[in-house]
């Protein structure tokens, strides 16, 4: 059976997606993550010793670590690894273009060297901006991203699809809505609204908290990844999304209720710089050419997660317990 490497695979999506690979394929699995303060080795402890399964802690940004890769065998490459927060490419935006931009040409360059068969690169549909009340995003919106995380991942694309036709690497790229369920860091919304929400904190909504997202279950948006792996025609982009649209409102009350919590938790606060209206996917194309839909309705995919949280307060508490408050005073305090 072929070997995947899977990079930013201790994170949210690559861990997701990992547990699904071993649970429902035979392929086997190199893990090269860095382990930065949203990768997570705890998430895949309960695969650490499994037969196909190998760890490699690694930076992709480094020439030296990638090293460590020369004598692997694998012919697949998927691409998660990434700094993923849009509030903290607002911070601190220079490491979004070195792990996104350059981390990704080197591991493009290792793909060419390789002849590896499949490149497949985890990209977002916050490329493509912001949108009004109505419209979706096709694979033919033009790019048009605000924020420093959504320009380097725009960038990476662009080098990605260059190498393709350049150097003839077999790619695709996936671009995915906002996701949700188990493993999720909680800086991102859902996770950071349970979080509070349990500890009896305020509820920080930004704006007027009308911004839309469409919803997506995580082990959804991983099934489409490997269907696109395994079948998706070389050089093309695929878009992915959950059919669900919501306001940050509605997922906040709705976690409220879920959680039996009082709504004057809520405290609406200072908006993101630059902050996207609206998201919507039309994921018409994946679902012709490779017979791929979200299959996890959202009150569905909601109730997994939320009892995942609370099943799994320990995870949440080492977080917690970390660099993680430092970030919450600097993002959150006075805002
Ligand atoms: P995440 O932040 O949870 O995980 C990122 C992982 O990458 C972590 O394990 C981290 O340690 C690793 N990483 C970061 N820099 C690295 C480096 N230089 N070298 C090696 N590893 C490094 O992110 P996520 O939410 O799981 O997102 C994964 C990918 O999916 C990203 O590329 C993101 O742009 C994309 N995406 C995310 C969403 C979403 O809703 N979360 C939606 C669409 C697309
Ligand atoms: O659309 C795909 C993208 O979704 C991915 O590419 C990103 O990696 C992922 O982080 C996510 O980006 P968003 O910015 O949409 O997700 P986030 O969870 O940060 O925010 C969702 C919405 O909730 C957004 O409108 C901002 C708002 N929000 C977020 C936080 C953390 C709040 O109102 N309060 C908060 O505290």
């Amino acid at each position: 059976m072929q070997t995947i490497l899977v990079t930013g695979g201790a994170g949210f999506i690559g861990s997701n997606f990992i547990h699904y690979l071993l649970e429902n394929t035979e392929y086997n699995i190199i893990n090269f993550d860095s382990l930065t303060y949203a990768g997570n080795i705890r998430n895949l402890d309960s695969v650490k010793e499994h037969p196909r399964y190998k760890f490699i802690k690694g930076d992709i940004t480094s020439q030296k670590d990638l090293l460590k890769l020369s004598d692997e065998d694998f012919s697949l490459v998927v691409n998660f690894a990434a700094e993923s927060h849009v509030d903290r490419s607002i911070l601190a935006p220079n490491q979004f273009v070195m792990t996104n931009v350059v981390g990704t040409q080197n591991l493009l360059n290792l793909a060419v060297k390789k002849g590896i068969s499949k490149f497949v690169q985890i990209s977002t549909d916050e490329v493509y901006g912001s949108l009004g009340p109505d419209g979706y995003f096709t694979e033919k919106t033009p790019f048009d991203p605000t924020s420093p995380y959504s320009s380097s991942k725009a960038a990476a694309d662009l080098i990605v699809m260059a190498y393709n036709k350049t150097f003839e690497l077999p790619v695709n790229i996936t671009r995915c809505s906002n996701n949700y369920g188990p493993y999720q860091f909680p800086e991102k919304l859902i996770p950071l609204m349970i979080n509070n929400a349990l500890s009896n904190k305020e509820l920080p909504v930004y704006g007027d908290g009308k911004n839309v997202r469409d919803w997506i279950y995580v082990e959804d948006h991983c099934k489409g990844i490997l269907l696109v792996m395994e079948k998706g025609e070389n050089g093309q982009v695929y878009n992915l999304g959950g059919n669900s649209e919501k306001q940050n409102i509605e997922i906040v009350e709705l976690l409220l209720e879920i959680l039996n919590k009082p709504h004057s938790l809520i405290k609406y606060v200072t908006d993101r710089k630059a902050h996207d209206r609206r998201y919507a996917i039309d994921f018409t194309k994946i679902n012709k050419d490779l017979g791929w839909n979200p299959e996890t309705d959202f009150k569905t995919g909601m109730s997994k997660t939320v009892n995942w949280y609370l099943e799994n307060r320990n995870w949440l508490d080492n977080i917690i317990s970390g660099e993680y408050q430092q970030y919450y005073e600097l993002m959150y305090k006075n805002r």
